[in-house]
């Protein structure tokens, strides 16, 4: 136990914070360029939030959520996503006084107790967007396209957008009665879970992983079938916003998602070649949730990527993101008195910027070259007794093996003015 994580969690590893770093700097930029402002919220919320938010019907609330109660009897949940939480500081910091719309986005840890795999985990990351305040078919073209060009940044390639209503509070009944209609014989053929989502929300039969469910839907009606006016013209125009932009995209009226708050567009991203958890992205509108979480009648709309199964895709296509966290400078130092003067120049040069590392183990001169060979370091000063005699230091370029002996006092000066000349400073 002691020496093992939990189920289901990951240890990003000091060879792979790279990757992790260079996906959230793209992720923070893209943001930048689209307009949109990053918020942070707790990593527990309470329970309720979800409950109300998300949906009582949904796997992520039945069975996927991790619920505790603290120390003062409230109960508590570590967010399973962050559409829910970002509503509820949009309501909490009273963001709707300001002009609108609000964009917003986020990265970080998710919670959810699910079966793990490959690409599936019970911490992982996502990243996503919220845009408040606008109903614009022009604004779900837009963030569907904003996440396409996050995946083409990245060099990801064979990835599908699959589009479809699911309707609003105007047709959903109609369609909930047709569907309740088709399913009626077969009812008790059904899974536990959707016998008991026969009656609460048969749509969510539609997404039900059991075979056999999947079996008596066939041919059932989709939503698609029952859109009310406002719905399908909404529709129509998300698709002639995204075929200006050029974004390819499949219609699958039998898409629906994991999560209650959908209201009319909703789409999901997959890749192919990650396995059975292809799904890399996906959203969609929200019309209700932010009255439903009492506040003004507001629509929104907005998408997460999971994080693990973007980098997962990159593998799976053999693209390596360029993650090199080099070395600028390895100072080896021989003797008591050169060790003195290693230790207080790495402090003074990296106080100037320069990344710098040194030898603490007191090791030879050979193994502390082999070091700075190991990381990669641009450039190594060596000091020996000598030098610190003659107060100098000898800089080696490690990709020639030139050396020249620098005086000490102009050491720093020189350190700065080579790197520049190398590019890297
Ligand atoms: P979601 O489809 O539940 O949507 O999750 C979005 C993405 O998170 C998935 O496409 C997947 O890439 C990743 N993901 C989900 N579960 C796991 C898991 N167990 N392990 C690894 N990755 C996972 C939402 O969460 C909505 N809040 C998206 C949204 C934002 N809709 C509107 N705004």
């Amino acid at each position: 136990m002691l020496t093992t994580r939990p189920r289901g969690t990951n240890d990003i590893l000091p060879s792979e914070a790279g990757k992790w770093h260079y996906l959230e700097e793209l992720l923070r930029l893209v943001s930048k360029q689209y307009g949109y402002q990053e918020i942070r919220t707790p990593v527990f919320e309470h329970t309720e939030l979800f409950q109300r938010g998300v949906g009582e019907t949904t796997d992520i609330v039945e069975k996927e959520m991790y619920t505790f109660t603290d120390r003062g009897e409230r109960s508590l949940t570590l967010r399973p996503e962050g559409t829910a939480p970002t509503v509820r500081a949009f309501l909490e910091h009273k963001m709707y006084a300001n002009p609108q719309p609000t964009k917003l986005y986020y990265i970080g840890p998710m919670f959810r107790y699910d079966r793990p795999q490959a690409g599936r985990y019970r911490q992982f990351h996502q990243y996503g967007v919220e845009v408040f305040g606008s109903n614009d078919p022009s604004v779900d073209a837009e963030v569907i396209a904003m996440a396409m060009d996050i995946y083409e940044r990245l060099g990801l390639t064979g990835l599908t957008v699959e589009l479809n209503s699911v309707g609003c509070p105007v047709c959903r009944p109609r369609h909930r009665e047709e569907l309740q209609k088709f399913l009626e014989k077969n009812k008790a053929k059904l899974c536990p879970t959707c016998q008991g989502r026969y009656e609460k929300n048969p749509m969510r039969i539609l997404d039900c992983k059991n075979p056999g469910c999947q079996e008596l839907t066939q041919g059932a009606p989709t939503t698609s079938e029952t859109l009310c006016k406002d719905c399908s013209t909404h529709l129509e125009k998300v698709q002639s916003y995204l075929q200006a932009l050029g974004v390819p995209y499949v219609l699958n009226p039998r898409l629906v998602r994991g999560l209650d708050y959908y209201t009319g567009t909703a789409f999901e991203i997959t890749a192919q070649g990650i396995g059975a958890q292809s799904s890399i992205g996906g959203g969609g509108r929200y019309n209700g949730l932010i009255s439903q979480c009492g506040g003004p009648d507001t629509p929104g709309i907005g998408f997460a990527l999971g994080m693990e199964r973007i980098l997962l895709t990159l593998e799976q296509q053999g693209l390596i993101l360029p993650t090199k966290e080099m070395i600028h400078v390895f100072i080896a130092a021989l003797g008591k008195e050169a060790q003195t003067k290693a230790f207080t120049l790495a402090q003074s040069l990296r106080q100037k910027g320069v990344i710098v590392e040194r030898d603490y183990l007191g090791r030879s001169l050979k193994a502390q070259l082999k070091a700075a060979d190991r990381l990669e370091a641009v450039l190594t000063v060596i000091l020996g007794d000598e030098e610190i005699k003659k107060n100098t230091g000898i800089v080696r370029k490690m990709a020639n093996s030139e050396q020249v002996e620098i005086p000490l006092d102009d050491i720093t000066a020189y350190l700065i003015e080579e790197l520049q000349k190398e590019g890297v400073r």
